[in-house]
């Protein structure tokens, strides 16, 4: 027998893929499955930009700046996308949460892998992130992938040292745009990133009010609070002061 001549329909693998949205509320609440979609959907977005900060890493790794230019831009397009997905769950009143919530066990977002691969890519290394990492349990391999390649800033600081240049000279020589061009695009992820995380704390303290903890009962907003000023690439940021000393 023939193999079927693929479609739409099984190219994308629809059936398991429409089939994966499987509220636990009884009777079904009519708001979970949209808490189910915007989850599910933000973790396909993460496993896409965790591909892209992949293959930003290699065009860093290989000096091919205009290359991790585009790749950057790509990046940037994709957490902008995440980022908007967060305001459909603001449709979500507080007592309707609260009437499936109980329903999602000891799930908790904190437990994304794909999230916190995404942070170990960029760069961060922290001794708090550290701690948050080993607070649940055995590190993912996921996650070890990318703790085992450098942070992204010093991928970029290894690029400046092969074009010789410091990073305040690609900001105040005209010669060096393009490189200026990316420290922009790096910078763009960084702010992109932390917005994600601002109207993610405000979802939270929206719906279930500040200093609540999770499902898993653990961090609560206070704690995403925090990570909001956390940085992926303080060497771009430090930059800046250098240029108002007097
Ligand atoms: C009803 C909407 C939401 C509520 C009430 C909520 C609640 C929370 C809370 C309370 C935490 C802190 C961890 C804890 O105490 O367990 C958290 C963390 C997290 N949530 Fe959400 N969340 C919501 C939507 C989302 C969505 C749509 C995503 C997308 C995947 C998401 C991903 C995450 C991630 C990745 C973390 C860990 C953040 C970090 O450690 O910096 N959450 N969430």
């Amino acid at each position: 027998m023939s193999e079927p001549e693929l479609n739409y329909g099984s190219y994308l693998a629809l059936d398991e893929l429409l089939s994966l949205q499987r509220p636990r509320s009884e009777p079904e609440h009519p708001d979970e499955l949209l808490f189910i979609v915007v989850h599910q959907a933000s973790e396909l977005w993460f496993k896409l930009i965790l591909h892209e900060l992949a293959g930003l890493d290699v065009r860093l790794e290989r000096n091919d700046t205009l290359g991790a230019l585009i790749a950057v831009k790509r990046v940037n397009a994709l957490v902008r996308i995440v980022t908007a997905q967060l305001s459909a769950l603001e449709t979500l009143p507080p007592q309707h949460f609260a009437q499936f919530r109980g329903y999602l066990g000891t799930s908790s977002g904190s437990q994304s892998e794909q999230f916190r691969a995404i942070e170990a890519a960029s760069g961060l290394r922290d001794p708090h992130f550290l701690q948050v990492l080993s607070d649940h349990g055995p590190i993912p391999e996921l996650v070890q992938k990318a703790l085992d390649r450098p942070p992204l800033q010093a991928r970029f600081n290894r690029l400046l040292e092969t074009h010789a240049v410091t990073l305040e000279q690609i900001y105040a020589e005209e010669t060096q745009r393009p490189l200026q061009m990316l420290a922009e695009g790096l910078l763009e992820y960084e702010q992109g990133f932390a917005m994600w995380r601002f109207l993610h704390v405000q979802l939270v303290e929206r719906i279930i009010g500040p200093g609540t903890g999770g499902t898993g009962g653990t961090l609560g907003s206070r704690y995403l609070q925090r990570t909001v000023s956390q940085r992926f690439f303080p060497d771009l940021w430090a930059v800046r002061g250098k240029f108002f000393k007097g």
